[in-house]
This record gives C-alpha cells, sequence and structure tokens, in this order.
C-alpha cells in the first residue's frame, strides 16, 4: 500500500500510517509514551505524535493553539486541506452555534427511543447468518450493524450502505495515502448529501423526521442569541461527519470486542453468564481498543510537555495510548472486565469530546448482547496474529474470522 521507507525509530520518524503501527500501534504507544511522550517524524510535512493522558489533555483544549482546522495527518499538505467538516473543523467560538443544534438527536431520550429498531436490525443480521459455523465476525455484523443505523437516521434507504462503506473507507483508509481516492469519496459524499437536502428542501413541511431534516432546518446561535440557519457547507460538513463519525468507530470496536471475546473464553463465559456486567465491560472494551487518534493544527510555535513544537505542523493525540496511561489507569495493559474507575477518553476530551457517544454505546451494547443471546459461545478461527488491522485514524480489524461452537 505504502512505498514510505521502514521506520528507523519511532520516536523521531513515526509513520502512524503503516502496517506496522496498524498492526502493532498500542505497543508502540507504549514505547513511546516512557521514552518519548511527544516523538517527531519529518514525513507528512513534518508532525508530532502526543502519548501522554495529561498532555493530550492540556493540547485538545488549548483551542487557540491547536487548532481542529485540520484533523488528520496524511500525506496531504496541512495547508492544502480544506475539507469542511462541520463541527469538527471549526474551533470556538464558531465551533459551538453549529454543534449544539446537533446534540438532541444523540440525547439519552433519543437513543432509547431509537434502541427497539436497533435490537430489531441486530436480530437481523444475526438471521442472515443462521446456523453457519464460520462467520466474519467483522464483514458479517460488525460493520453492517453501524451502517445501517445511520442510513435508518439519515432517512435513506439501506441499500446506501456498500456505498457508506466505501466512502469511510476511500476517505479515512486508503485516502490517507492516495489522496486521490480521497477526493473521489469526498466528491461523492458531497454530491449525496447535497442531493438528500435539496430533495427535504423541496418536500417543505412534508420532509420525513431525519437527520438530514435535523440538519436542513438547524440554526446556530451567537453569542447576542440572534439565530442564523446554517450555511450549505456547514450542512453538508454536518452529514458528512455524522457519516464519517458514526460508522467506522462503532465498527471498529464492535469488531475489536468480537475478537477479544473469540480469543478471551474467560470473558466470554463471565460476560454471558453476568450480563449486568455488560455497561460496565462496554467501557473496558472502549477503553482497551479505543480506536480514534485524531489530529490538530499547530496554529504558532508552542511546546507540549516542554518540547518546542512548530507552528504550521500538525500533532497527533492518540487518546488510545492515553487509556492506557499508568498514572491513571491500575494495570493499564491488562483488559479488566469489571474494571471500575474507568474515566477513559476513547471519545476523546474538550469541546470537541464525541456527540454521538450515547449513541455508540448503545450500538455497542445492543450488538454486543444481541450476538451473545444467539451465540454464547465461539471463538477466532485463525491465529491472532493472522487479522488484519486498519490503517488510518480509526483502528479496527477488518476481518474477525470466527468459528461458532456447539
Ligand atoms: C465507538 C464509537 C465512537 C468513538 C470511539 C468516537 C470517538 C470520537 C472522538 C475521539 C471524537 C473527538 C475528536 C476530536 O478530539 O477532535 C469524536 C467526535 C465526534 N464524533 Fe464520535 N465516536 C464514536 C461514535 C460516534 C457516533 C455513533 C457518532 C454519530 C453518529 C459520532 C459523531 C461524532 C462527531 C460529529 C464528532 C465531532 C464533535 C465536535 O467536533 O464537536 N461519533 N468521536
Amino acid at each position: 500500500m505504502s512505498e514510505r521507507p521502514p521506520v528507523a525509530d519511532w520516536a523521531t520518524d513515526f509513520d502512524h500510517l503503516s502496517e506496522e503501527w496498524a498492526a502493532g500501534g498500542p505497543e508502540i504507544m507504549a514505547d513511546l509514551r516512557e521514552r518519548c511522550p511527544v516523538a517527531s517524524t519529518e514525513r507528512f510535512y513534518g508532525a508530532y505524535l502526543v502519548t501522554r493522558h495529561d498532555d493530550i489533555t492540556k493540547t485538545a483544549r488549548d483551542t487557540e493553539t491547536f487548532s481542529n482546522r485540520v484533523t488528520a495527518v496524511n500525506t496531504n499538505h496541512p495547508d492544502k486541506i480544506k475539507l469542511d467538516l462541520s463541527p469538527i473543523t471549526l474551533d470556538p467560538p464558531e465551533h459551538g452555534p453549529v454543534r449544539r443544534p446537533l446534540l438532541p438527536s444523540f440525547s439519552p431520550k433519543a437513543t432509547a427511543e431509537l434502541e427497539p429498531t436497533v435490537v430489531a436490525m441486530a436480530e437481523r443480521l444475526l438471521d442472515g447468518i443462521g446456523d453457519r459455523t464460520l462467520v466474519d465476525g467483522a464483514l458479517d455484523y460488525a460493520q453492517l450493524l453501524p451502517v445501517e443505523v445511520m442510513s435508518h437516521l439519515f432517512g435513506v434507504s439501506a441499500d446506501m450502505g456498500p456505498s457508506f462503506r466505501r466512502w469511510v473507507d476511500g476517505v479515512i483508509k486508503e485516502g490517507q495515502i492516495d489522496l486521490d481516492i480521497a477526493r473521489r469519496a469526498a466528491r461523492e459524499v458531497q454530491e449525496f448529501f447535497a442531493n438528500q437536502l435539496d430533495e427535504r428542501e423541496e418536500l417543505g413541511d412534508g420532509a420525513p423526521d431525519d437527520l438530514v431534516t435535523t440538519v436542513l432546518r438547524a440554526e446556530a446561535e451567537s453569542p447576542d442569541g440572534s439565530t442564523r440557519p446554517f450555511t450549505r457547507k456547514e450542512r453538508i460538513g454536518a452529514l458528512f461527519v455524522l457519516m464519517l463519525g458514526g460508522i467506522d468507530t462503532t465498527w471498529s470496536t464492535l469488531g475489536s470486542m468480537l475478537l477479544h471475546l473469540g480469543t478471551h473464553p474467560d470473558d466470554l463465559e463471565r460476560l454471558v453468564g453476568e450480563p449486568e456486567l455488560m455497561p460496565t465491560a462496554i467501557e473496558e472494551f472502549l477503553r482497551f481498543y479505543s480506536p480514534v487518534t485524531i489530529a490538530r493544527y499547530i496554529t504558532e510555535d508552542a511546546d507540549i510537555a516542554g518540547c518546542p513544537v512548530s507552528g504550521g505542523k500538525r500533532v497527533l493525540l492518540a487518546y488510545p495510548s492515553a487509556n492506557r496511561d499508568p498514572e491513571y489507569f491500575d494495570r493499564p495493559d491488562e483488559f479488566i472486565l469489571d474494571r471500575e474507575n474507568n474515566r477513559h477518553m476513547a471519545f476523546g476530551v474538550g469541546v470537541h469530546r464525541c456527540l454521538g457517544s450515547n449513541l455508540a454505546r448503545m450500538e455497542l451494547e445492543v450488538g454486543l448482547s444481541a450476538w451473545l443471546r444467539r451465540y454464547p459461545r465461539f471463538e477466532l478461527a485463525v491465529d491472532p496474529s493472522e487479522v488484519p488491522w486498519s490503517v488510518g485514524p480509526v483502528r479496527g480489524p477488518r476481518s474477525v474470522p470466527i468459528r461458532i461452537l456447539g
């Protein structure tokens, strides 16, 4: 996939888009956290990687020095990235007015109302698997459920699933290295949502009550209390980021959960026997397998933990690494199904903290519970070293071959 040279030293030459990182990210991060908490690289026009909990928190909270205008470190020059993914690519004070109108659609109440629909979707997907004894937990299940949920929320046909998956892969997987793939996918997404918005606009009062209509009618509130409709760019950006944020993150975590249980029979047996542990277990899955490492654009020369960082470059915030920081977690590299005091950072920190976290937790719980009701005994059908992990800002297993046990 990549023609870039192998990494000489992860502290001074990191390459977070390499297969080596995809396969061994947690181990590499643990090493960096210990010996070089602000790693650097000359690749990608020069970038940094922050791995300690405190440093990530401080960086994420300093939105003036560390801007969200660019959220990926890839082969594109930081000043050439112009993708509008409002609200994630906005900084305060513009960010809040575009984020707030989206929140009610992802509130605990909205999520609870959606739950029976998601249960039915999960059951239907499992019906499709039926009595097969060899299943790909990622391809046949984990990747499908969040896509169905998002299609439902957008009010579009479930037939859009394959396109959503191709677009997400295009933008945040292959497109991180091959810019043409990213550009093509982004254009298709923008056109798709532009058409959806136009259709809802034509329907006027008869438009269905879905996310596209919500975004179409959303009003941003200014500090003086006046309101204005979202701009066309903000509307398309919001739908785009909801699609990106809502799909790959959740399928990666659900895939990791199946992979974990398929390789840890004690945890599987305990969770099946004590389903009341599920909410606690979900938090541990999120901590241990947190998928998102996201970037900030450095607006001026600054320092992080005493290390100088240059304006105009980008810095990656490794949330998965914060979640294994021994300063914050006892036995951080152990997966503890009933871990208490688990204030993990899988959903980020600061003003951009995930706005879909209620929905994500519900999907993970519903998705795993439905699977365990149907298949309480299963195991990974290959050696764990053969499981391919995704390259890009969202890490998860791309394929989880599972043997269902009788
Ligand atoms: C396991 C699932 C998920 C994980 C681990 C996750 C993780 C994250 C993280 C780490 C951020 C912060 C990014 C930053 O610091 O810049 C974020 C932001 C965001 N997430 Fe999620 N997410 C998940 C599911 C979802 C879902 C289901 C949705 C919605 C459908 C969603 C929508 C968003 C949006 C729109 C933002 C940007 C918020 C803002 O900029 O104010 N996410 N997510």
